[in-house]
């Protein structure tokens, strides 16, 4: 097991009814700002359910940061937010809104050019407001980490940036509030953590017994889970499930000790910016290629999946590792996001861009032995044509 230092001061309330907790969690005569995306809390109560709970604060509100949140939208609401002096910001709805308010928040605290707290990775955030989230979409577990993902629109760049300083002081997860997602962002949520979990999985054995038997509990309830979720979408136990999974999968835990591989992610994320793919849509195309293509390099953990999380025991080694991929593939498909750049009108003639952008924004040697170049991106992504 590797050396690790874990640090993870979010507070958490859980559960039906936690929205209340607002109340005891924000200071009366707090000036707070809301932020919230395309409207989806407007339909399905939540909004509600936040107004009422800070009837004794003065509430600012900013709207329309869209999924991938853009740069563009979020200086505006860094200028509200620096206008009108507010206390606090809380965040309503899914990872776009999320991370886009860990940006607002640091933007709120800084004088420069707001693109530095991107370039220098949140290396320049010395200081930030504090942030509350309410979580309306089980999917990224940035309600429980340190980072953020910003896109420039009119670059087409969608890069992160991390700060303990913008880790969300608490966070609400009331599993009702993901009754209204539509079955695409029950997909997305769902294999978008599951690859969560594998980039700090699937890498190579290190006995690392904690984070390894974590990881695999957390993919088998995301697999036993996940189908159930699009078709019984008011199956509070599965929700609630699904919704502490997703969570787990990317605060911190499972990387304790282990070493982790986030080029699926890398190489998703020029895929989004380039051709407006969904975030996990790009996941579920790169990863099962990947792991073919690196197939040597991960074959020990490769074959732990085979065993212990899809009970495949018998047939060779190579047979055994094909099957676990194939039957990945299949689990995304049965969720709604196929493997294939085809399935999602792309072809070849996609692939030199995505090539250009991995090598101006520096992912020269990528995965855990940093040895995936941009030349092997190429060969990754032709496998998933
Ligand atoms: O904008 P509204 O109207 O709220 O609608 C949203 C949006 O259209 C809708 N939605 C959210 N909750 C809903 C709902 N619709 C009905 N009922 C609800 N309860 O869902 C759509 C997508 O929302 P979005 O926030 O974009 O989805 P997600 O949570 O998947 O976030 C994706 C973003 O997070 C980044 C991704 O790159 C992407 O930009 N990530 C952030 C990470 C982190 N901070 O650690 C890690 C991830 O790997 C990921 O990169
Ligand atoms: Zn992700």
């Amino acid at each position: 097991m590797n050396n690790f230092t874990y640090f993870n001061p979010t507070k958490v309330h859980f559960g039906k009814g936690q929205i209340a907790t607002l109340k005891q969690e924000i200071a009366p005569n707090s000036r707070v700002l809301i932020t919230y995306g395309g409207g989806s809390i407007k339909k399905n109560g939540v909004y509600d359910q936040v107004i009422d709970a800070l009837k004794d604060c003065t509430v600012f509100e900013f709207s329309g940061i869209e999924p991938n949140p853009h740069y563009e939208t979020l200086i505006k609401a860094v200028e509200l937010a620096k206008k009108e002096k507010v206390d606090l910001i809380l965040a309503v709805g899914g990872g776009s809104v999320i991370d886009g308010s860990k940006f607002i928040a640091a933007g709120a605290c800084y004088d420069g050019d707001y693109w530095d707290i991107i370039t220098t990775g949140g290396n320049c955030v010395k200081k930030a407001l504090p942030l509350g989230c309410v979580l309306t979409l089980p999917a990224t577990g940035s309600e429980m980490n340190r980072n953020s993902v910003v896109t420039r629109a009119a670059t087409q760049d969608k890069l992160s940036f991390g700060s303990d300083l913008v880790r969300p002081t608490f966070s609400i997860l009331d599993p009702e509030t993901t009754y209204s997602l539509p079955a695409r962002q029950i997909a997305n949520g769902a294999v978008d953590s599951f690859v969560h979990i594998m980039e700090q999985y699937m890498t190579y054995p290190v006995n690392a017994k904690v984070s390894d038997r974590f990881a695999e509990s957390l993919l088998l309830n995301i697999l036993e889970d996940g189908p159930v979720a699009l078709e019984k979408p008011n199956d509070y136990e599965v929700r609630a499930n699904l919704m502490w999974t997703a969570t787990m999968a990317l605060n911190g835990t499972l990387r304790n000790g282990v070493p982790t591989d986030w080029s699926t992610h890398a190489i998703g994320h020029e895929l989004t910016a380039l051709f407006s793919l969904d975030h996990a849509q790009t996941l579920a195309i790169v990863m099962p290629s990947l792991w073919r293509y690196k197939k040597e390099q991960k074959k020990g953990k490769l074959l732990q999946y085979a065993n212990r999380v899809l009970n495949i025991t018998s047939g060779s080694e190579d047979e055994q590792i094909e099957l676990a991929i194939q039957k990945t593939e299949e689990f995304f498909a049965l969720m709604g996001n196929p493997t294939t750049l085809s399935a999602y009108g792309l072809d070849e003639s996609a692939i030199p861009a995505v090539k250009q952008k991995l090598t101006e924004h520096g992912m020269l040697a990528i995965g855990e032995h940093g040895d995936i170049t941009p030349d092997d991106v190429v060969e990754i992504l032709k496998l998933a044509l």
